[in-house]
């Protein structure tokens, strides 16, 4: 047994894999061979879900093919809508989108069985409903009427359709792709790893993904794309941010958006292309003072800390600028990495070794209950 303890794994190889890898020194999240950036430069979500699920690029027909199957598994069942109706109004919406997943499982006809045909029926279902749970759970609890899957538009478009309401234009939709795209797999996270650990006892796929996403409430990780757009907005302009900032930092409270465990001091190739994308829509709708904010705020941070922002610091004014609520930002989130999940399920049952680390045991020893008396 090794004696190394490296408090939060860090740097602790956990597992081997063909889905995904970051190579911090080339500044390359890999994607089954591919740049992440270079594929959500080039292609759609839909494409990175046939990459995930079948491991190489689907041709259109392929593509269009997934899109067809997705269609067919849209909706959900009037009892989980129910669910998600009868939860209290306070309720997070991770833990709607929670609740949600946890209950949809026990439709899915291919529950218990763990073949990899098995589990890529089950993911694409999950990626069919999960979207409409996130928007079904929003609209029940803020007493707004559901919105049914709209056929017509791309998957893409009937995300953000379902959530707002509204029908987005062309670039919208390009930048809403674009940002699932770059959430869509990132490695070992600590939703992904929670999902492989509990893929491993051979628990079900809903189950495993149900984890993640209590996983990824933690403002450590997912949640703090919401927590970056409360302090954007807490702010409102630029002298105001960097007064923000420098106060939390002087009471030595972390600046949400910023660092990375892998990353370290390097930029996260992600965030530079939603910043890119917050450019494109700030301009779009007259909101330059907002890219200006955030802009100002990067500065702050490597000024002061020598922190570049990461994914969620630049998603965030991207998901507000496209009408998405705040509360939904984390939500969308496990939305779209549900596919990356899903892949590193079904590899961890196609090659399973059980997670069971051991423990540096610092407690007292030789204790002895009392004696019982007669
Ligand atoms: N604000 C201020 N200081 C920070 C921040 C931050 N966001 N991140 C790291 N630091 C500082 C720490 O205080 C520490 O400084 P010290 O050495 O002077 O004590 C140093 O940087 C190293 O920090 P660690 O906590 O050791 O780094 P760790 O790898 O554990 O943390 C984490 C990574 C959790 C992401 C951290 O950077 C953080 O809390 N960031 C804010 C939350 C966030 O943005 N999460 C999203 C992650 S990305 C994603 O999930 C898509």
């Amino acid at each position: 047994m090794s004696d190394d303890y490296l408090p939060g794994l860090e740097n602790v190889i956990a597992s081997e894999t063909n889905i995904s890898y970051l190579d911090v020194e080339k500044e390359e999240i890999v994607v089954r061979g591919y740049d992440l950036i270079e594929l959500a430069q080039n292609v759609t979500y839909l494409d990175i879900v046939g990459l995930l699920l079948d491991g190489a690029l689907p041709n259109p027909d392929e593509r269009d093919s997934i899109e067809e199957k997705l269609r067919e598994e849209y909706g959900l069942p009037q009892n989980v809508n129910t669910i998600l109706q009868l939860l209290p109004e306070q309720a997070d919406f991770m833990d709607v989108l929670r609740t949600g997943i946890s209950a949809i499982a026990s439709y899915d006809v291919d529950l218990e069985d763990r073949s990899r045909e098995a589990n890529t029926r089950k993911a694409i279902r999950l990626l069919a409903k999960v979207p409409e749970i996130v928007a079904n759970g929003y609209r029940a609890q803020t007493k707004q009427p559901f919105i049914d899957p709209n056929k017509e538009l791309s998957y893409t478009a009937n995300f953000l359709y379902m959530i707002t309401g509204r029908v987005p234009t062309k670039m919208e939709e390009a930048i809403f792709d674009q940002s699932l795209i770059v959430y869509s797999e990132h490695e070992m996270p600590n939703s992904t790893f929670a999902a492989r650990v509990i893929a491993s006892t051979q628990s079900d796929l809903y189950g495993a993904l149900t984890g993640a996403v209590a996983s990824l409430k933690g403002t450590l990780h997912g949640g703090a794309n919401e927590a970056v757009m409360a302090m954007l907005l807490e702010a409102g302009s630029e002298a105001n941010l960097e007064a923000l900032m420098l106060n939390k930092l002087s009471k030595k409270e972390r600046i949400m958006g910023f660092g990375h465990r892998v990353y370290m001091k390097k930029a996260d190739p992600r965030a530079l292309l939603m910043k890119e994308a917050l450019a494109e829509l700030a301009l779009d709708k007259n909101q330059l003072e907002l890219y200006n904010i955030c802009v100002l705020g990067e500065e702050v941070m490597k000024r002061e800390k020598n922190l570049h922002p990461n994914l969620d610091y630049y998603a965030a004014p991207v998901y507000y600028l496209l009408g998405i609520p705040i509360e939904l930002f984390t939500p969308v989130f496990l939305a779209a990495r549900t596919i990356g999940i899903s892949a590193h399920v079904i590899e961890q049952h196609d090659n399973n070794r059980l997670f069971r680390p051991r423990v540096h045991y610092k407690g007292p020893r030789d204790l002895h209950p009392p004696q019982q008396s007669g």
